[in-house]
């Protein structure tokens, strides 16, 4: 009996709780914890509200698993009142869709412990929502919010095409690469570079004669300096 009260009084709390909860997917791959830390969302309230200021919070991702909520927001008291945020998402690494989000809470009850949550995303592109009291306000599509706002990219802006290679290698850039560009004059560099090769292979292959080639080398140049 007592197990029942306790449970029925958990699900009473968890209802009267005004609350907003969200799950990042960036698909394929695994959320890190640089993505954990460099991910925000921001919630603000908007439109009327009994309070001086407006609600205001930050919350980050929870989990791996891109989770992340905010919790006891002030609702307007009031049956069938209607109290409004916008939660804002940002992300150095991603660009995220929807960017954001209007939150549309509906009191039930006078006080507003239970209630009806509606969501819908920008318009894409525009970061301001259209007001409810102007005469045509633009319709926004609704987003699912049971178990969670779902956010996903737009796209993973891809990395390769701001990846250029520095150290290029001889061949593959710069006035080698040039050179290299026609056969005839590829012929000229393979002759130029077995010329360069020529002594060393010569002394794998003939070891003699390159002893022989060296020593006359070397006798030419004595006789240099003996004549000067
Ligand atoms: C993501 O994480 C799951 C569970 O931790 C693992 O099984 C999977 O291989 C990971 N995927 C990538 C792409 O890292
Ligand atoms: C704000 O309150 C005014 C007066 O109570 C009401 O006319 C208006 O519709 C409300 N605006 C919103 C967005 O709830
Ligand atoms: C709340 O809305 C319902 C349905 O629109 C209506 O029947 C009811 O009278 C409203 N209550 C108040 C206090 O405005
Ligand atoms: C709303 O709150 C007030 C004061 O906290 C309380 O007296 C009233 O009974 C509550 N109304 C409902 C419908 O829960």
């Amino acid at each position: 009996m007592l197990h029942f009260l306790v449970f029925v009084c958990l699900q009473l709390i968890s209802i009267s709780a005004a609350s907003i909860r969200g799950r990042l997917d960036i698909g394929l791959s695994n959320i890190t914890g640089a993505t954990l830390s460099r991910t925000h969302f921001r919630l603000n309230q908007i439109g009327n509200y009994s309070n001086e200021v407006g609600y205001t919070a930050t919350s980050h991702l929870k989990n791996t698993l891109g989770d992340f909520e905010f919790q006891d927001m002030p609702l307007n008291h009031g049956t069938n009142e209607t109290t409004y945020f916008v939660l804002a998402l940002g992300s150095l690494d991603f660009n995220l869709k929807p960017n954001r989000i209007l939150c549309e809470f509906i009191n039930i009850d006078e006080n507003g412990t239970e209630y009806q949550f509606n969501a819908y995303k920008n318009i894409f592109g525009k970061e301001f929502f259209p007001s409810p009291d102007i005469t045509f306000p633009e319709k926004l599509e609704s987003v699912e919010t049971e178990p969670f706002i779902p956010i996903s990219l737009v796209n993973r802006a891809p990395l390769r095409l701001y990846y250029q290679q520095q150290n290029k290698g001889l061949f593959t850039g710069g006035p080698f690469a040039r050179l290299l560009d026609t056969t005839w004059k590829q012929a000229i560099a393979v002759t130029f570079v077995a010329l360069l090769a020529l002594p060393v292979l010569l002394e794998k292959f003939d070891p003699e004669t390159a002893q022989a080639i060296k020593e006359e080398k070397l006798k030419k140049q004595r006789e240099k300096y003996q004549i000067e």
